[in-house]
Order: structure tokens, then C-alpha cells, then sequence
């Protein structure tokens, strides 16, 4: 009687991965090592008959084709994050590229794709995903935000991109696009009412530290303005505020990519990465002398605690304590594995719990000046139960914008409306109560957006 045939992924990586010490041990036509080979193919084979597939190991979970799956945790020691399989692979291939991965395998520097393409692997290609994101890919978050209202906020993004990917990949960092991208973020991007609302509203992708290193810098950049900095002040500020999580391209991809609560030697690691950018930071040429100390400060208190130690009481330059505000606000605004964003006033209110001893206090009340709690474009609910997006905001009183209600389904629904009315007795007519969750629909966002 046949076999039940039930696709397994975990079974592909479970074979693979025996298979892997099976050929330092054995030759290749043993029984075990034969036999093994084939349980891979048949596995293989069950996942799909036509096509590549792709498994990817992150957290420990196996994705396939992107989607996390359910089951054991995928097996330890793989020695790399992405198997990509297609349907027609052979035996001989199988066999070979585990011997190619099996950790005594002599390495003489080839990568292991052209060691591969050597033994005539075709049909296996074999991955480390890039450790440049804060926070892990997250099974429910995409990649990135599926579409960005600005030009010259998309731009930005790009040249950050470029920027953090030369670093990972051990290039130098072009200092011309850095400071290109400063001039964007200041003459362009903060004052885009559509980039800013996107900055500030809850972040549905996964946050990457690109993303999150230009969206600190505006966030920054508004708190620099609004207590009176110069323009050089402004400059230097951007500039290392882009720039202030640089260390986290040298911490190891596992760190990065773990969930929750890392333990005392892990935190110790992942901790290393204000340091180590100022390191990385120090050794460029061309840089505000600056911008290393505010990677170097950027996880210290405004009282002088955090990370790294630098004596009892040193307190950060009032660059990185800014840069901290603005890292604290982008953080608990961005889609995590393991938490779900937290809405612009409730991140609001946040800092405000930490004002005086994380945070500063004078510079948490700038940033809460600077921004409104219902960004423009934000879809709120009304104290009446009525559904609204934010059109304009009142400079006078940031909790009661202008909003033009909608319907359920985003149609709108009726002229705009002052949230600042009150009634004879003097109470508001109607209070903002919560933002609501924007709409999968990205059609409907770029709609409700073009109407704010
Ligand atoms: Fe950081």
C-alpha cells in the first residue's frame, strides 16, 4: 500500500539536515545516505510537483512560500535560513549539496552558490536572510508599506535602503546620498503632510531599520524645529539620527531576528549596538562630529542610566536625547512579531510616562506640540459613534481637529466638521475617542487621504 502523501516542510529540513552529517560519515551510494536522499525528494515532491518552493526558518518557525506553517519548530543547525527547492531536483543533486553544507566541508573562501553550481546543483539554491531589520519578520505584517503617499518620502526611503544594505554588506557608506537624503528629509519630506501622516500613524509592515532610521530622523527633525534649533543644528541632527542604529548591521541575525525577551547574554550582545555603530561611525570621514556620540547615547536616559555604561549620572547630548524621543515613538508605532502597534496617542502618552526620567521631559512635551495625536488622514471614531477621517488639525487644540465624516465602508459621508464646537453649556459637541485601524483596502486609504 502507498504511503500517505502529506506535505511536510518540516520533513524536507529534518531529512536534509540528517543528511548533512549522514555524508560526513558515509559514502554516497551507503544505504543510509541513499535512503535519505529519498526521503528528502519524496518530501520535497509532496510540498509541490511542479515549481520551486521555498522555506524559510525564521524564529525558528518554518515558512513556506512565505507562510508560516504549524508544527515542530524547524530542526537546529541547519546552517542556513532559506531552502529553495525545485520539483525536478535529483538525487545527485540532493546528495551533493549536502555534502557541500555539511559543516566539515572544506570552504576555501567560494561562496556556497558557486560551490553548488560546481557539483552541477540546479535545482537547490540555499540563503541567510539580511540582519537589517528591528524587528523580525512577522507572519502577518508585509514587507513594506503597499504603497507611499510622498515621492520624496519613497525617495528617501531608497537612499537609506542603499545606505544600510552598503554597510550590512561591509561596503562604505556613500556619504553624498547620506547627505542627499538629509536635504530631502528637511526641505522636502517633513513638510509633506502625506509622509508625516505616515510616519506618525501606526506602522502595518514589517519596520525595517531603514525605515525606521528616516522616519526617526523627521520625527526628529520636527522636535528640533519647534525648540528653535539653527539650521546647522538641523543638519547635524538629521544626519545622526539617520544614522543611529547603524550598529545593529554587525549584531548576528539571530539576535535580530528573536522575538521578546532575550536573555542576559543576548541582551548583553544585542545592547553592543550603540557602541558598535559609533565605532563603525568614528571611522568614516566626513561625518558631524556628532553623529558618532549620538549612536553611542541614543539607549541612555535622560537621567543618566541605560545602555552603554558610561559612568553614573553622564547625561546624553541634547541631540541624542531628542533622537531617544523620536526612537521611542517610532518603535512602539511599528508592527512587531510579537506586539501589535500601538495608535499615535496612545504612543503619545507613553512618552509622557517616561518624561523626566528616560525621556525629557521639555523635549516629549516639543514632540507632543509638534505632532497631533490624530495625524491628517487618520480614520478616528467620534464620542457620537460617527466614523471620520482627519482633514486638518487645529494648531489651538490638537485633540479636536477638523474631520469630514465617512461611512462604514469610507464613503464620505457629510461636510466637514469642527471638533472644537461646543455646546451652549460650553462642552464639546463631539470628542475624538480613538483612531481606528485603516483599512486593508489601500485604495480606500489613498481615497480617504486624497480627501484629507
Ligand atoms: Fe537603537
Amino acid at each position: 500500500m502507498d504511503q500517505p502523501t502529506v506535505a511536510d516542510p518540516h520533513r524536507v529540513l529534518k531529512s536534509f539536515g540528517a543528511l548533512k552529517s549522514l555524508t560526513a560519515m558515509y559514502p554516497v551510494g551507503h544505504p543510509l545516505v541513499v535512503d535519505t536522499v529519498n526521503e528528502v525528494r519524496t518530501a520535497v515532491r509532496q510540498l509541490s510537483s511542479t515549481g520551486w518552493i521555498r522555506l524559510d526558518v525564521i524564529h525558528g518557525v518554518v515558512h513556506v512560500d512565505g507562510v508560516a506553517s504549524e508544527g515542530p519548530p524547524a530542526p537546529p543547525g541547519l546552517g542556513f535560513d532559506s531552502l529553495y527547492v525545485h520539483a525536478d531536483v535529483t538525487a545527485d543533486e540532493i546528495a551533493a549539496a549536502a555534502d557541500v553544507l555539511r559543516p566539515s566541508a572544506p570552504g576555501d573562501g567560494t561562496s556556497i552558490e558557486r560551490r553548488l553550481a560546481d557539483r552541477g546543483v540546479e535545482h537547490i539554491s540555499v540563503g541567510r536572510l539580511v540582519p537589517v531589520d528591528t524587528r523580525w519578520r512577522a507572519r502577518k505584517w508585509a514587507d513594506q508599506p503597499d504603497q507611499i503617499y510622498d515621492p520624496n518620502y519613497e525617495e528617501s526611503l531608497a537612499l537609506a535602503r542603499q545606505a544600510f544594505d552598503d554597510l550590512s554588506s561591509g561596503r562604505r557608506i556613500d556619504l553624498r546620498a547620506v547627505r542627499d537624503l538629509v536635504q530631502l528629509l528637511i526641505g522636502r519630506v517633513v513638510s509633506s503632510h502625506a509622509a508625516v501622516a505616515q510616519i506618525l500613524a501606526v506602522k502595518r509592515f514589517e519596520n525595517l531599520t531603514y525605515i525606521h532610521s528616516v522616519n526617526v530622523a523627521v520625527l526628529s527633525l520636527m522636535i528640533g524645529r519647534k525648540i528653535g534649533l539653527s539650521d546647522a543644528q538641523l543638519d547635524a541632527l538629521v544626519e545622526a539620527a539617520v544614522l543611529h542604529d547603524v550598529g545593529k548591521t554587525r549584531i548576528p541575525l539571530e539576535l535580530v531576528k528573536k522575538p521578546g525577551a532575550l536573555d542576559r547574554r543576548e541582551r548583553k550582545i544585542m545592547e553592543a549596538h550603540p557602541l558598535v555603530g559609533a565605532e563603525l561611525l568614528a571611522q568614516m570621514d566626513g561625518l558631524h562630529p556628532l553623529t558618532p556620540l549620538v549612536a553611542l547615547e541614543h539607549h541612555r536616559t535622560a537621567i543618566g542610566g541605560g545602555y552603554p555604561d558610561l559612568g553614573e549620572g553622564v547625561v546624553p547630548h541634547v541631540m541624542s536625547q531628542i533622537v531617544s524621543v523620536a526612537d521611542i515613538y517610532e518603535a512602539v508605532t511599528g508592527a512587531r512579531s510579537y506586539q501589535d502597534p500601538t495608535p499615535p496617542e496612545r504612543a503619545c502618552l507613553l512618552l509622557a510616562r517616561l518624561a523626566g526620567t528616560k525621556l525629557n521631559g521639555a523635549l516629549v512635551k516639543a514632540f507632543v506640540n509638534a505632532i497631533t495625536f490624530f495625524p491628517i488622514g487618520s480614520l478616528v471614531r467620534t464620542s457620537r459613534g460617527e466614523l471620520a477621517v482627519v482633514v486638518r488639525v487645529n494648531d489651538d487644540d490638537p485633540l479636536h481637529p477638523i474631520v469630514r465624516l465617512v461611512s462604514e465602508n469610507l464613503e464620505p459621508a457629510g461636510e466637514a466638521i469642527d471638533t472644537r464646537a461646543r455646546d451652549r453649556a460650553g462642552s464639546y459637541d463631539r470628542h475624538l475617542v480613538e483612531t481606528v485601524e485603516p483599512p486593508e483596502d489601500s485604495a480606500a486609504v489613498a481615497r480617504l487621504l486624497a480627501a484629507a
